[in-house]
């Protein structure tokens, strides 16, 4: 069945940054805009890490390495695997859409728990795949078994995100692992590891055990993050030799670019700082989290650098105007399938202050 250029741009779900556009992020720092809606890290890159940035950019005349050799190893050696398990993308977005264009075709079932991160639709959308979605349960948690009552012949790829973007909530290790035993081998597992590093309630390493008993596991990270370098788009998936084949054979070559590479190269090896930065915002995680339940909010039980707030009865939109006035972003819950919610992303100490304060008087 032929599917019309107009056909296809209809289903694309259109992604909605929290980033104010036309601005630079320097803008936006200096202009004073608490940009709470793109769970970044409020901390800028390790020194070394800009360093080995800023000795890259006199390079910049050289296509970078293709098969991204230096940070592959750097991944591999901190991992302890092969680097031919290690595949590499322009941010782990990039590897999402790989995995899904490499292993779907029109007929092919996608499935993934509903509200998650707001790119897993373009995946159906772009390949022509059926998408299931499966509720979350009261909980904001992943419902796995009505997600493995899903699972038929035709689904390829299944993703499950944990800890979850937007709720925050998590899977544990032995839940997951008891998950995958249930899924046949045919199905493609990507384990969407974002924000993993944050999670205290398990060893955030817990999933990488997994890969020896189930080959159809993918355990996907990013740098985007825990390490402060969301601007520069690198991510990465730890799983089998055929899925990073099968990744490397659709993404585009050179997609992860010099200065990405050489910043995830370095950053790799300053697990002291990102134990640093993740402690930092664990302890904001608490402060938010007290200071909400102050104000009298229900949320769900993060594990992440973000928060998930019911509203109760105020208005979403009203209360993200409100916000956005006093020059705070959030994140609506609407477009991410749960009208009634905020997801607010932990800032700088006074950032966070600044939304508690002005969120009390916005609902006093
Ligand atoms: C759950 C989840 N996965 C993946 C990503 C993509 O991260 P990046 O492409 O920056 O590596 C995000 C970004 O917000 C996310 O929330």
């Amino acid at each position: 069945m032929t599917v019309t250029f107009a056909e296809k741009l209809a289903r694309m779900p259109g992604y909605q940054a929290g980033v104010p556009t036309g601005q630079a992020p320097e803008a936006i720092a200096a202009g004073g805009i608490a940009q709470l809606a793109s769970n970044e890290s409020p901390f800028p890159p390790h020194p070394q890490v800009v360093e080995a940035i800023a000795a890259t950019a006199a390079a910049m005349n050289r296509y970078p390495d293709p098969d991204a050799t230096l940070l592959r190893r750097r991944l591999a050696e901190r991992f302890e695997t092969d680097p031919s398990r290690i595949a590499v993308g322009n941010g782990s977005c990039e590897i999402l859409l790989a995995a899904a264009e490499a292993l779907c075709e029109p007929g092919d079932e996608i499935l993934f728990a509903w509200p998650a991160f707001s790119m897993y639709p373009y995946l159906p959308a772009l390949t022509g795949a059926r998408e299931t979605r499966v509720p979350l349960t009261g909980d904001d948690v992943h419902d796995l078994e009505a997600m493995a009552a899903e699972v038929t012949a035709a689904t390829q790829l299944l993703l499950l995100c944990n800890p979850n973007n937007p709720t925050g909530t998590h899977i544990p290790a032995a839940e997951v692992a008891a998950f995958c035993a249930r899924v046949p081998s045919h199905v493609t597992i990507v384990l969407d590891e974002a924000y993993v590093e944050f999670q205290t309630d398990d060893d955030p390493d817990a999933s990488l055990d997994l890969l020896a008993d189930f080959p159809n596991l993918v355990v996907l990270r990013t740098f985007s993050k825990c390490y402060g370098l969301a601007g520069l788009r690198v991510g990465y998936a730890i799983g089998s030799a055929t899925f990073r084949a099968a990744v490397d054979a659709v993404r585009q070559p050179f997609s992860v670019n010099a200065l990405a590479q050489a910043a995830g190269a370095e950053a790799i090896l300053h697990q002291d700082d990102v134990l640093r930065r993740v402690e930092s915002t664990v302890a904001e995680r608490l402060r938010v989290e007290e200071g909400l339940r102050g104000i009298g909010l229900r949320t769900a039980e993060t594990q992440a650098n973000f928060s998930w707030i019911d509203l109760g009865d105020a208005e979403e939109g009203e209360v993200v105007a409100a916000l956005a006035e006093r020059e705070i972003a959030v994140r609506p819950g609407t477009p991410l399938g749960d009208p009634g919610h905020i997801r607010v992303s932990y800032g700088t100490a006074s950032e966070n202050d600044r939304f508690l304060r002005v969120l009390s008087e916005i609902l006093d």
